[in-house]
């Protein structure tokens, strides 16, 4: 039996038993058998929940890139690690080879080294999806230093706050993006938010649109030619299993993004693991994630969980829709591609879509098709299951989060029967609870809750950057001892799980988490505002949207609605960035209250969501007249 590669479901539930009876013998001998160690760990785990302080393999010295490029280069150096798919179809795709890969990630390297970053130096990288954003990653990685990648869709102020959250030296941007048919000046939004802070000593600049920019003297260099006068040789720096290896920052309820920190050998042993069992990924298959490396889903298995397979992954620059709705299939059909992975909100906008984009095109490569994000509807999975997988191919409802940094619950394929909408079962090592709102357990099957795990695995976020306080509060302190996950979930009669989604004011947005505090903060900055609240409601492309409802000053009274609905867009887009904008504002006179002032957002939700049958008992409300009112004046 082998703990590394399951294949069928016996062989699943043996795994399983063993990996929650024995959880260091099992990891310890997944991690032995399958990575480069320079030294092995003392111990495989301690841990602490009411700390928390979770530590694996303690006492290992490793280098992640080592695992990731390095040990395939005597058996793979021809190998293709990316294939990089450009915007624009009529571009050529690049095939980097492990060798390639080698070569760049060492000179990069080299460069930072050269521009002063040094072990557990914050490095900012805000690029798009070129080869650039995979490689100084791995850069970052390959000197110890601690990347933190900033999705190049956020606005300069978020970007801002993260940079000086995190304290960085170095930003690595381009000079523009290509996104569909547009393009966007990500080296201007760079520059705003340097205005803002003043840790970062150099900007290194990578050319994508040759558009013409301003370099700041001193401070912005050219990456090209300094690329080009690098040696490409660079030894990788040996850290410890518990270094920090990246920031990753992800909305909360409340307050400022919080950055989840990663370390180095229990991630990459998870998420190496996760990607090979969920993705039954064989010796010269194609895989292709379609997220974005400045999310959790991309760090995880577009680079390093596809990499320490020694796999060909691709990387996707554009969008489904560009040039048209066929664009996803044209590249599975190019490439060959074997694993597809995406995210509900794109299934359901080709759904919408004539067929034709999809039937021009061979899918027959194609054998394992996942999702992740958010719930996927019913609609959704049959419609990926007809139409892309031909009824053939698994599909893995993969369910996890940016601070557990590897899938949780899945389907293994061909060991899992898939029931549309569920998550199905717990991977090895993933000991998932439902908790009753009174703090106990919910045993048995056939019941819901709120979801907790109970016992540490690998890849979990060691802490918030800076805010260890704020880490225990959020994930350890709603129940005993676990790990509380945000969302809700059911288990069936056969224990198998399905997610019901967030229980906390996050709401997912095409699969994107926001918090609601935030987006309500950046609109009461406008000066026509006197209070907001923001729900979520569902949307048929999006699964959900954003509902704002806003009362004014008196001043605003007298001014344009339709402006002040755009200024708030506007507003929104500035501070966080165009991905939480309202896809609905309401104006109203006031917002329903308890009686100490807290606005209570279930009444709003439902009727964000026209669910005006249970609103519940609204006579105790401070101000129980405005319900009335709100839902007369609601927007269809
Ligand atoms: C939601 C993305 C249902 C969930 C990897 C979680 C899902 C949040 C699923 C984390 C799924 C993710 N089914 N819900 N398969 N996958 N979610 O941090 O609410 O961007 O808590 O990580 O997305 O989003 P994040």
């Amino acid at each position: 039996m082998s703990n590394y590669h399951i294949k069928h479901l016996e062989e699943y539930f043996q795994v399983y038993r063993k990996s929650v009876r024995e959880p260091e013998n099992f990891w310890g001998e997944v991690a032995e058998e399958h990575f480069v160690w320079r030294k092995k760990w003392k111990n495989v785990l301690s841990w602490d929940f009411t700390k928390p302080e979770i530590k694996w393999f303690e006492g290992a010295k490793l280098n992640i890139t080592e695992n990731c490029i390095d040990r395939h280069l005597r058996t793979r150096g021809d190998k293709t690690a990316i294939i990089w798919e450009p915007n624009d179809p009529g571009e050529k795709a690049l095939h980097i080879t492990y060798n390639n890969l080698h070569e760049r990630v060492c000179k990069f390297a080299n460069v930072l080294k050269s521009k002063g970053i040094k072990k557990g130096d914050r490095v900012c990288i805000y690029l798009p999806m070129i080869p650039e954003l995979a490689i100084s990653v791995l850069a970052c990685a390959r000197i110890g230093a601690i990347h933190s990648v900033v999705f190049a869709g956020f606005s300069s102020t978020a970007l801002a706050t993260r940079i000086n959250d995190a304290d960085c030296k170095m930003v690595i941007t381009a000079d523009g993006s290509f996104r569909g048919s547009k393009t966007i000046d990500l080296k201007g939004i760079v520059d705003e938010a340097l205005e803002k802070c003043s840790s970062i000593t150099s900007v290194l600049v990578a050319k994508r649109i040759k558009a013409a920019i301003n370099m700041k003297e001193g401070r912005d260099e050219w990456l090209q030619p300094l690329l080009d006068n690098a040696s490409p040789q660079c030894e990788p720096e040996i850290v410890d299993a518990e270094d920090p290896l990246f920031i990753l920052y992800t909305s909360g309820s409340t307050g400022k993004p919080k950055g989840m920190v990663h370390t180095t050998g229990g991630y990459m042993v998870y998420t190496a693991y996760t990607f090979k069992n969920i993705f039954q990924y064989r010796e010269n298959d194609v895989y292709w994630c379609t997220a974005d490396i400045g999310w959790i889903t991309g760090h995880s298995y577009i680079v390093y969980g596809p990499l320490a397979n020694g796999a060909t992954t691709v990387m996707f620059e554009g969008v489904p829709s560009y040039p048209d709705f066929g664009r996803f299939w044209e590249i599975v059909d190019k490439h060959k591609v074997n694993q597809f992975y995406t995210a509900p909100t794109a299934i359901r906008a080709l759904a919408k879509k004539s067929l034709d984009f999809l039937t021009t095109y061979n899918l027959s490569s194609l054998k394992v098709l996942g999702s992740v994000g958010e719930p996927i509807n019913e609609e959704a999975w049959h419609w990926y299951n007809d139409n892309v997988g031909k009824g053939n191919c698994p599909i893995v409802d993969t369910w996890w989060q940016t601070e557990t940094g590897g899938i949780m619950i899945s389907p293994i394929p061909y060991a899992t029967p898939t029931i549309p909408t569920y998550a199905t079962l717990p991977l090895p090592g993933i000991q998932p609870a439902l908790m009753d709102e009174e703090g106990n357990e919910v045993k048995g099957n056939l019941v819901d809750g709120r979801l907790c795990i109970k016992f540490p695995w690998p890849s979990i976020a060691r802490t918030i950057w800076g805010n260890h306080e704020r880490y225990k509060d959020t994930y350890f302190s709603a129940y005993k001892n676990m790990y509380f996950t945000g969302d809700g979930a059911l288990r069936d009669a056969v224990g198998y799980y399905r997610i019901t989604g967030r229980v906390d004011d996050v709401v997912i947005v095409s699969g994107h988490n926001l918090g609601t505090a935030p987006i309500e903060s950046a609109i009461n900055e406008h000066p026509a505002v006197a209070e907001s609240a923001i729900v979520g409601f569902p949307h048929d492309v999006k699964g959900n949207a954003l509902y704002g409802f806003v009362t004014l000053k008196e001043v605003g009274e007298t001014r344009d609605r339709d402006n002040v609905r755009n200024e708030i867009n506007q507003q929104i887009t500035e501070h966080i960035g165009p991905i939480a904008k309202l896809d609905k504002i309401q104006f109203v006179n006031g917002l329903p209250k308890t009686r100490s002032g807290k606005i209570m957002r279930r009444i709003l939700r439902k009727i964000a969501s026209n669910d005006l049958s249970n609103l519940g008992d609204t006579s105790t409300l401070l101000n129980p007249d405005v319900v009335e009112e709100i839902i007369n004046g609601k927007l269809d």
